[in-house]
């Protein structure tokens, strides 16, 4: 069987870090299963259906990527899609004291999994969903930061607002 890898994130939305980090990640990974998680106490701005389809339209010329949604722990979400390997972002040094956190305490929960760190690449290091939202919720021009699919759906969720 090959490596089977879960991408986990709240991707609320999907940025352009991020699917720099799918489309990285599907070169090293036999297989990626983009995970959504569904927080119902983030109050997110899409709901976790509307976030999978965004998705899945963008990952589709992958044929090893697949999206999903998962609840609760990720330990257990990898253990049941039988993912060997956590695939995490890391920006910048802030990100860091925070990931190392919950790789090392999912790694002795589930001593089967690793997690794998992928730099961002420099041209997308300062990009956050939460900044997206911050500046859409203005009006502000975000097509430098989210794909051009995901533009229209985000200013829409404002307009509603
Ligand atoms: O995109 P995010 O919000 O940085 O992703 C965080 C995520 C989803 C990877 C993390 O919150 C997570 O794994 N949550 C599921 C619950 C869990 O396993 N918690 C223990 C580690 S924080």
């Amino acid at each position: 069987m090959g490596k089977r890898a879960i991408y986990p994130g709240s991707f609320d939305p999907i940025t352009n870090g991020h699917l720099d980090i799918i489309d990285r990640s599907s070169k090293i990974f036999d297989e990626i299963i983009v995970g959504v998680l569904n927080n119902r106490q983030k109050n997110p701005l899409f709901s976790v259906d509307e976030r999978v389809s965004m998705i899945k339209g963008l990952v589709g010329k992958y044929p090893n990527v697949s999206v999903d949604s998962f609840d609760g722990l990720l330990i257990d979400y990898a253990k049941e899609i039988s993912a060997s390997i956590i695939i995490r972002g890391l920006r910048a040094i802030s990100d860091f004291e925070y990931e190392l956190q919950i790789a090392q305490t999912n790694r002795v929960e589930s001593g089967n999994l690793d997690t794998i760190f992928l730099t961002t690449s420099l041209n997308y290091s300062y990009l956050s969903s939460t900044i997206v939202k911050e500046f859409a919720s203005y009006g502000a021009d975000i097509s430098k930061f989210v794909p051009p699919e995901v533009v229209p759906l985000i200013e829409q969720k404002y307009k509603k607002q």
